[in-house]
């Protein structure tokens, strides 16, 4: 069987999807199962496996959920956290040579999230064991887009026919490059991309929807837009990449979700982020039902418990 990697949202088909999120399901209720066997199992398949996290920006979210994933699969997991600073990065090391140094401790899987795009791609080029990209610079974060599309099939059972609002930072974010990519795969989906003009989504994207025959069309207010939205998935601006001529301050401001926008949407609409947020979601919405961006940062575990699976081929 070839090397399974992650390393873009593009890579997957809809048999594929279908999969792992049926078995991220069953992962939900983990410890629902009374059936212990089922369990062990579980962690027969994978005991004495290795997963190795390489993150060399800063990751809450994406490193602990993978770890609490791997833990639950009966994996252990060895880290190096800021690896820029901490791993022999800061002596030199070439990615690809901390990789190959990685597979000669025969490690079973490396989740990689680095600065540079392309660096998983470089990184799975020189690895005999899969490499998941967890980000890679203003690239893209796959396993984040199949949680965020396991959350809009949680929240609305389906996803062909929805009319999604990406918004926020478009140019600097990658959450939001991945999950238009995976909804281009789906039936009838309508994208609404919303930024203002300076920070567009980048043109790669946009021509894989067109070259896709995705639905898509690009706006500067949320306001006149939001009253058709099935589901509002915004974004964050990434101040820590300033872009001159950008006033990321003003931006935050501006595109803010607050209750003078969800008096706008649809009942049965849902507001989802990849978290962190700051000011671009007012902490005043959070207890509005539609408000779902917790319950998806939690649908990281069992989801990445699948992705998991299927790239050691379990799944
Ligand atoms: C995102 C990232 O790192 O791209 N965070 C995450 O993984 N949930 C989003 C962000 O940092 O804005």
């Amino acid at each position: 069987m070839p090397v399974r990697h992650i390393l873009r949202a593009q890579q997957f088909d809809m048999d594929l999807l279908k999969t792992i999120f049926r078995r991220a399901d069953r992962f939900a209720t983990w410890h629902e199962i009374p059936d212990m066997r089922e369990r062990e199992a579980v962690w027969e398949r994978c005991h004495g496996k290795v997963q190795i996290s390489l993150f060399y920006q800063p990751s809450t979210r994406t490193r602990i959920s993978f770890g609490i994933a791997a833990h639950r699969l009966g994996i252990h997991v060895e880290q190096t956290e800021n690896a820029r600073e901490f791993s022999s990065a800061i002596k030199g090391e070439s990615l690809e040579d901390t990789i190959r140094v990685l597979n000669a401790y025969e490690a079973d899987l490396i989740v990689l999230r680095h600065y540079e795009e392309g660096a998983a791609q470089r990184a799975a080029s020189v690895s005999s064991c899969p490499v998941i990209n967890a980000g890679d610079g203003p690239g893209q974060h796959p396993t984040q887009a199949l949680l965020d599309l396991y959350t809009i099939r949680q929240a609305h059972s389906t996803i062909d026919g929805l009319t999604v609002v990406i918004g926020g930072d478009l140019a600097r974010g990658r959450t939001a490059r991945s999950l238009a990519y995976l909804l281009s795969k789906y039936k009838d989906v309508n994208i609404i991309f919303v930024s203002p003009p300076e920070l567009r989504m980048g043109s790669d994207v946009l021509d894989h929807l067109k070259e896709h025959g995705a639905i898509f069309a690009e706006h500067d207010a949320l306001e006149d837009v939001v009253g058709n939205a099935d589901v509002v998935y915004w974004t964050r601006a990434q101040t820590e990449h300033p872009i001159d001529g950008t006033d990321d301050k003003a931006l935050q401001e501006r595109y803010c979700i607050d209750e003078r926008i969800t008096r706008l949407m649809q009942p049965h609409a849902s507001i989802l982020h990849p978290l962190p947020r700051n000011s671009e979601i007012s902490a005043a919405i959070d207890s509005d039902p539609r408000a779902r961006y917790f319950i998806q940062a939690g649908n990281g575990v069992p989801v990445r418990m699948a992705a998991i699976e299927w790239v050691l081929g379990l799944l």
